[in-house]
């Protein structure tokens, strides 16, 4: 496998292209960013961490029955992925109230929700990535018949398997964001699974182990990312 030309760089990866025409490599940056990348900054170690927390959660998932773009791991901080169609869409499941949900509604963080809540936002820096109902979603016809449903399933069966994975190494998975692609009709996970994409606290101490410690501002971000690769390597 060949490592080609630079594709696309993101605020936390970039794609390379390689000599395979449906095959891509995914590497991950220690750059972080938030808040639509007013908020800059490097994470010593995040780039690693997040490429081995994403490899074990879509084997996880490959293993139950899921499909995902991961394909192999290539290197510390690169994994080798399927090629796909990006769908613009950031799909996030929540388990416990906490961010924008928290000022949304008004429910103080920590407050278990009575189901999981799946909310779909647009993909969009310019429009600073908003909140989109289904008539939005029809409106911009950003999906086919059938694939809102089918989002939402795929998503709410990643949330089960992800929280009873985490839950086993007293981790609360608080909530969390996929985003999916096409491969011809097939609707695949993309993207990563890591502590930037997902809120993780401890089941004891309630201490978060994700990217709110750099949002926020709460100190030893690194050692949360080793902490969250430790427990997810268990
Ligand atoms: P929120 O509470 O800020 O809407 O975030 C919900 C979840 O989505 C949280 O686990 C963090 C994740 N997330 C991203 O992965 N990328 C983003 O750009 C944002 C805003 C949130
Ligand atoms: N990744 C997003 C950004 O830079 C936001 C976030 O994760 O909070 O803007």
């Amino acid at each position: 496998m060949i490592k080609g030309e630079k594709l696309y760089e993101g605020k936390a990866k970039i794609v390379y292209e390689t000599d395979n025409e449906s095959l891509v490599v995914q590497e991950f940056k220690n750059e972080a960013t938030a808040f639509d990348g007013k908020k800059k900054g490097i994470i010593t170690g995040k780039g690693s961490a997040n490429t081995q927390i994403s490899a074990v959660l879509f084997s996880l998932l490959e293993a139950s029955g899921i499909p995902t773009h991961f394909k192999e791991l290539l290197s510390e901080n690169e994994m080798l992925i399927l090629k796909l169609q990006m769908i613009p869409l950031e799909v996030v499941v929540r388990n416990i109230a906490a961010g924008s949900l928290s000022k949304r509604i008004g429910y103080k963080e920590g407050v278990s929700l009575k189901n999981p809540i799946v909310e779909f936002y647009y993909k969009d820096d310019k429009l600073g990535d908003p909140l989109l109902t289904r008539a939005h979603i029809d409106e911009l016809e950003i999906l086919k018949s059938g694939q809102y449903e089918e989002l939402r399933i795929m998503a709410l069966k990643v949330n089960e398997v992800l929280k009873k994975y985490f839950g086993d190494r007293d981790l609360d998975l608080v909530d969390f964001k996929l985003e999916f692609g096409l491969k011809g009709n097939q609707i695949i996970v993309g993207d990563e699974i890591s502590p930037d994409t997902c809120r993780l606290w401890d089941r004891g101490t309630k201490e978060k182990l994700d990217k709110d410690r750099f949002r926020r501002d709460l100190g030893n971000i690194e050692g949360a990312y080793r902490e969250v690769l430790r427990r997810v390597k268990e």
